[in-house]
């Protein structure tokens, strides 16, 4: 992990508005996605990727994101919206929320690469150890 990393937020009676200036990320992110619409029972993520850096930035609901790093695992909790987490390459990754209308934005430093992805984890440990 990098860290965690608020964003802008704006209240008022009309609702919240969340900014992301890139100027404030430490790259300027080339994609978006967002991860919505989610089965509580199931997991996402479970791969690594290579290169890739992310911004991981909780909209709506609770979202727990877990990492392992070839030694350890480390869990960090993105709570209600507004919360937002920087993660450098390298690091196995398990997201989940247990709220099926929460919403995760993810700014990404690269475009969609495949073979930028560990999915395997035997795989995973291979590389850190490699
Ligand atoms: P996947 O990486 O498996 O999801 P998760 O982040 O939960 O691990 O992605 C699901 C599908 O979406 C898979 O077919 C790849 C595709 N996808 C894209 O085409 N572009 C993207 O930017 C992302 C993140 C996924």
């Amino acid at each position: 992990m990098r860290g965690y990393l608020a964003p802008q937020i704006h209240n008022d009676a009309r609702g919240r508005l969340t900014v992301v200036e890139f100027a404030d990320l430490p790259w300027v992110p080339k994609r978006a996605y967002f991860l919505s619409n989610s089965d509580v029972s199931l997991t996402r993520g479970s791969h690594a990727h290579k290169v890739l850096e992310q911004y991981f930035l909780s909209l709506q609901g609770d979202w727990v994101l877990r990492f392992f790093d070839g030694n350890s695992w480390t869990e960090c909790e993105l709570t209600g919206g507004g919360s937002g987490l920087l993660v450098r390459p390298g690091l196995w990754r398990e997201i989940s929320t247990d709220d099926p209308h929460g919403v995760l934005a993810v700014f990404a430093s690269q475009p969609y690469s495949e073979p930028d992805y560990i999915r395997d984890f035997s795989e995973f440990i291979d590389w850190k150890n490699s």
